[in-house]
């Protein structure tokens, strides 16, 4: 378990632009004893979404930092940062959050903020990761939670689950079969996180003992 100055599970804060679901995962984990720490508070960058109402259910904090309300990324992401720090968390998670974070937001959580990408990195860092993937035919698709650092997804990765890409996929069929690996994925790295599994050794990230007790690399079967 990592050390906190409080004496108690770590607490967690988690940002998300959207719909929320890999902080669900998240929230269903603690609630299982699966989680290892709390998520004490969930920041946004948009109004309205629907990630602050899975967070308000669930009796998380909730704040809103605009990023349409500042002129410039410093300012956005110092404001943010206020933010971040008001809930005191030991563990920030990127969960869908759709903000590229400047150098000083990402030196201030150095080693302590992590990031859920939906491709098997360092490939397809970036956007439309499904899509780019479907275009160019790989066989073997999937996601990786990292460190965050200032070189866009390219932080020292913590785990990674794969699955097929199959012949009739589409961007849709693609993401939801990915998704369900980062359902499992994300929370499992957290705990590992939390329980002070984890050290960074210049760009690889040992880990002591499992992430995700089952395999998560699905071979496809022959003929499917
Ligand atoms: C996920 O695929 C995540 O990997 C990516 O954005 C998506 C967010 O989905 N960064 P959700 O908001 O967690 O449902």
């Amino acid at each position: 378990m990592i050390r906190t100055s409080r004496g108690s599970a770590p607490r967690i804060t988690v940002l998300a632009s959207g719909r929320g679901s890999n902080l669900a995962a998240l929230l269903d984990a603690q609630r299982a004893g699966r989680l290892g720490g709390t998520v004490a508070a969930v920041v946004s960058n948009r109004p309205g979404i629907a990630a602050l109402d899975i967070a308000a259910r669930h009796g998380a904090a909730t704040t809103v930092v605009d990023h349409t309300t500042f002129e410039a990324r410093h300012a956005f992401d110092a404001a943010l940062a206020d933010a971040i720090d008001a809930s005191e968390p030991d563990l920030v998670v990127l969960a869908g959050f759709m903000r590229v974070l400047g150098p000083a937001i990402v030196a201030r959580y150095e080693g302590r903020m992590l990031n859920i990408h939906p491709s098997l990195l360092p490939s397809y860092p970036g956007l439309h990761t499904h899509r780019r993937a479907l275009t160019d035919g790989v066989r073997i698709h999937g996601c990786t939670v990292h460190f965050v650092t200032a070189a866009l997804d390219h932080g020292p990765i913590i785990a990674q689950g794969a699955v097929p890409v199959r012949d009739g996929d589409d961007e849709d069929s693609l993401a939801a079969r990915v998704l369900e690996v980062e359902h499992r994925l994300l929370p499992a790295a957290v705990r590992a996180f939390c329980e002070g599994r984890l050290v960074i050794a210049g760009h690889r990230v040992r880990v002591k003992g499992e992430i995700v007790p089952d395999a998560t690399l699905e071979v496809p079967s022959p003929g499917a």
